[in-house]
């Protein structure tokens, strides 16, 4: 029987559900948090038991991606892969993939400046949609409908200066309902959908008080999604799609730690469950 690990910064339901369906399954599990743990290149031990198979499940995206390669570096398998982390947790790469498979994906500019951005907003023209190469949770994603809130984004840009500040990723706007699709894959199956109803704004995600309500998975979103999955190497993911009045399904993201406890609720499928499966036979391969 394996041993599954669930490393966190910050323990959630959802990493409370998985080690109460893991134990539920007969596993043994490890709870780790990451802010406590140590590693070196000098020994392949640590002091912490990582099992048989990692789940990161860290809110931090720099935290859990280098954590991945610190458990990589000691040859321990972990859901999801370096690799896979990197290309989803970085929206640049991720709409590049995404494009590179053929995937339906909006139209998205790259410059690295505020005067290439700015020649962008004047070629394409208004509305885009801005976003940071790395976040989530809709943070910093703005709709820009005309040249002054260009001008004004641009101008706090260069005050703040984060080094995302000099990356600017431009999107066309998707004209759709106020509402997008966020699926959960697994390895190749889709596991369960919802709609995200926006609360009123722009944006759609649950953490700015979207309402979740449960979307069926047709084939073209089966299809779209394993598609997704794989254009990015595969694992656990959530995939972030929008309803284009004009050219139908595109995706937008591809999340590498997805939250589950809203969908869990109305779900068909036993969502940890599933993820407790794919783990244990990651091991296997
Ligand atoms: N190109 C776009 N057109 C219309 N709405 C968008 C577009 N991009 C993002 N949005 C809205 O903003 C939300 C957040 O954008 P997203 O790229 O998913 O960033 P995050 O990683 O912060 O969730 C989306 O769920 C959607 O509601
Ligand atoms: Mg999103």
């Amino acid at each position: 029987m394996q041993k599954i690990c669930i490393v966190f910064d910050r323990l959630r339901a959802e990493e409370k559900l998985l080690q109460a369906k893991a134990s539920e399954m007969g596993y043994e599990t490890s709870m780790i948090d990451a802010k406590t743990t140590r590693f070196d290149t000098d020994s392949k031990r640590t002091e912490n038991d990582f099992g048989d198979v990692v789940l990161e499940r860290c809110i931090s995206y720099y935290r859990g991606l280098n954590f991945t390669a610190c458990l990589e570096f000691l040859d321990i398998p972990v859901i999801n892969s370096f690799d896979v982390a990197n290309r989803c947790g970085n929206k640049m790469i991720t709409s590049m993939l995404l494009k590179k498979h053929n995937i339906p994906t909006p139209k998205t500019y790259f410059s690295f400046s505020a005067e290439s951005a700015m020649e962008h907003f004047e070629k394409v023209g208004y509305p885009l949609v801005i976003k940071p190469i790395v976040g989530s949770w809709g943070r910093s994603v703005m709709p820009i409908k005309d040249k002054d809130t260009a001008d004004a984004i641009i101008e706090n840009r260069q005050v703040t200066d984060g080094p995302q500040d000099r990356i600017y990723y431009l999107q066309e706007m998707i004209d759709r309902p106020p509402r997008d699709i966020r699926v959960i894959t697994i390895g190749d199956q889709t596991v369960a959908a919802m709609y995200r109803k926006s609360s009123g704004g722009f944006k759609t995600n649950i953490a700015l008080g979207a309402e979740p309500e449960i979307c069926k998975i047709t084939n073209e979103i089966e299809d779209l999604c394993i598609k997704a999955s794989k254009a990015v190497g595969g694992g656990i993911l959530g995939i972030d799609l929008m309803e284009d009045k004009k050219s139908g399904l595109v995706v937008h993201e591809v999340n590498n730690t997805v939250e589950f406890k809203g969908l869990v609720k109305v779900a068909e499928k036993d969502i940890p469950k599933e993820m407790i499966d794919f783990a244990v036979n990651y091991t296997r391969k």
